[in-house]
């Protein structure tokens, strides 16, 4: 046996996906109140932002005109915002062995930047692998009907509403775009129907972050 001291235990890092309105918040909440109840320690965050200087990032890249930024330069803000919150709140909260559950991840800017407005993918991923290289240890993409899910989104109205307003082709391609990732990652990532109720989907995604807990 080797004389040194174990490994920190390290939490779980599980990540919501889906387009806007799809309920994400909603469920990120659900989630966190279901694992406290059962007296986990439940970090519960969001991108962009997530940590001080990653919410004045926020603000840059979710207000003002829908062409304010090119999907080069959005890649590159969405990326500092990220490092900031992985540096200052999530890798801290795994450290301590808690669980971080996070509204949106590099996902969103694999498909929103990455897919939305030509292929930059390949972009997203060299600069994710640079300065990231972290991926959730489970990704719930919750998946629903884009008029639905946009309807629900406007009549929260916000001034975030930049990428909204950018409208539901948008939303049919990030649709597509989280169902393509799903594929491409199933070690990771579960598809669940989120045009149902709220309790409905709560349930499902309880049952699937059972179903994965590292044993
Ligand atoms: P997101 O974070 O994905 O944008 P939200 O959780 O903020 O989504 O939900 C968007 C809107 O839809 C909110 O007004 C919320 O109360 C409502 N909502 C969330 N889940 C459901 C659901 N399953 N059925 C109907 N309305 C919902
Ligand atoms: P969010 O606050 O999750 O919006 P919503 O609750 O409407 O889903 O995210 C705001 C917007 O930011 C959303 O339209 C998606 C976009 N976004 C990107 O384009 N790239 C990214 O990397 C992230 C994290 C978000």
């Amino acid at each position: 046996m080797s004389g040194g001291s174990p490994a920190p235990e390290r939490g779980r890092f599980i990540t919501f996906e889906g387009i806007d309105g799809s309920g994400k918040s909603t469920q990120v909440q659900r989630l966190a109140d279901a694992l406290r109840a059962r007296g986990s320690a439940v970090v519960q965050t969001r991108e962009p932002g997530g940590a001080p200087g990653a919410e004045e990032i926020r603000r840059l890249v979710l207000t003002g005109d829908a062409g304010r930024w090119s999907p080069e330069t959005e890649i590159l803000l969405f990326t500092a915002a990220r490092r900031d919150h992985l540096e200052k709140t999530i890798r801290p909260a795994l450290d301590r062995g808690e669980t971080v559950i996070c509204d949106r991840f590099a996902d969103s800017t694999r498909i929103y930047q990455g897919a939305t407005r030509g292929d930059l993918r390949a972009l997203v991923d060299r600069i994710h692998d640079a300065v990231i290289g972290r991926e959730p240890d489970l990704t719930l993409i919750l998946d629903m009907d884009p008029e639905t899910a946009l309807r629900r989104g406007l009549a929260r109205g916000t001034d975030e509403a930049r990428f909204e307003s950018m409208g539901l082709d948008l939303q049919r391609t990030v649709r597509a775009g989280f169902l393509g990732l799903a594929r491409d990652f199933p070690d990771r990532c579960r598809v669940v129907d989120a045009g149902r109720s709220a309790e409905e989907i709560a349930r499902d995604v309880l049952a699937v972050v059972d179903d994965t807990a590292p044993r």
